[in-house]
């Protein structure tokens, strides 16, 4: 265990400390978990006044419905109803960044839903976590354990910075692979898959997996999210600093008044020495890849924030695949 002079403790993964946040999760408390997409805040689903807490704790509106974690599809069954195409998705990204929205059933407490009639379910991959649903036998309601619309957590210490002085425990299971949160598809109609979320798995491959194409949501006329993914809002992600993005492989040319006091975010490592008068440099990635990107992105947003920067310019990525996901991200950080 490390002290931090702060509430939370910081406990390793041994079997020890698992059974202690197991009767924590059991008796109501919250545990801040390690997911290979992004640190969760988790508490029994099937407590709500645990669950309730999740929302005071991360300053979280109501009406922002919470994914629950599961052990895999037999687990998933007794929360919800499940079709053919789940199943078949579950069989093959499960562990995985794949969440899953189906109709749920009766027992589910309407406050996971935000009182819509469906759940969202995931089979986390993180080794800690998997071996703590195991031990604790219990469905995990887990939203990004950050402060509602801050950046979210793919490092222990980001899980710190925000909650620690509101929760007791955080399980620490190093940097998030991923780094981004899951993918989010609807599938409480078969016959209508919808990407609620882009994510490490693409729309393309989920297409490829069911044989049938996967919509967007309705776009959108106002800033409000679409009434079946209530969690979508424009604005998420946010630094306090306001980020500005430009597109991929775009040539900037920054007016003199940015000058020292901005953050320039290249997607890829630049390879010459740029201008020392100009704005401080930095990269998403050494090589250009993705999911290099995808994992840096929260963790330079969180300490860039912290540098007194004017302004962040950041470059969009590459689109398809991931880019994808990490776009819909730095687009919403940088929505006023
Ligand atoms: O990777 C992840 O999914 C992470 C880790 C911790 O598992 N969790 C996560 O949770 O990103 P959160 O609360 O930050 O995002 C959950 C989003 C909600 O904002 C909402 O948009 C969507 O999931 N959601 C949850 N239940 C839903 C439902 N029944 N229908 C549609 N969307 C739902
Ligand atoms: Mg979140």
């Amino acid at each position: 265990m490390m002290e931090n002079g702060q509430r939370i403790r910081i406990l390793d993964g041994s079997e020890a400390n698992l059974r202690l946040l197991a009767e924590a999760l059991a008796s109501g408390n919250l545990v801040a978990i390690p997911t290979e997409t992004v640190y969760g805040l988790a508490a029994n689903a099937l407590d709500e006044a645990a669950c309730r807490r999740i929302f005071s704790v991360k300053g979280r509106p109501l009406i922002d419905p919470l994914i629950v974690h599961v052990t895999g599809p037999a687990h998933a069954e007794k929360l919800a109803f499940l079709n053919d195409m789940a199943v078949l998705l579950m069989e093959k990204f499960w562990p995985g960044p794949l969440t899953i929205v189906l109709k749920k059933r009766p027992h589910v407490p309407d406050l996971l839903s935000a009182g819509l009639p469906t759940v969202a379910l995931r089979c986390p991959r993180h080794p800690l976590t998997r071996r703590l649903l195991q031990i604790s036998g219990l469905a995990l309601a887990a939203p990004s354990a950050n402060r509602f619309g801050y950046v979210s957590p793919t490092r222990v210490e980001h899980v710190v910075a925000g909650l620690g002085e509101r929760i007791d425990y955080v399980l620490n299971g190093g940097p998030c692979d991923i780094g981004l949160e899951s993918t989010i598809l609807g599938l409480a109609d078969p016959e209508k898959p919808v990407l609620f979320r882009p994510g490490a798995i693409s729309r393309e491959v989920l297409s490829v997996a069911l044989g049938r194409p996967v919509a967007l949501p309705m776009p959108r006329e106002t800033d409000a999210a679409p009434a079946d993914a209530p969690g979508m809002l424009k604005r998420h992600y946010s630094p306090n600093t306001r980020v500005t993005l430009f597109d991929h492989g775009a040539n900037l040319a920054f007016p003199a008044s940015v000058g020292k006091k901005a953050a320039i975010v290249y997607f890829t490592r630049p390879s010459y020495e740029t201008d020392v008068a100009g704005p401080a440099v930095f990269w998403l990635s050494e090589s250009g890849r993705g999911e290099e990107a995808a994992r840096n992105v929260f963790d330079l947003l969180r300490r860039l924030d912290g540098m007194g920067y004017e302004g962040i310019f950041i470059e969009k990525a590459p689109e398809g695949g991931i880019g994808d996901a990490i776009n819909d991200r730095l687009t919403r950080a940088a929505a006023r």
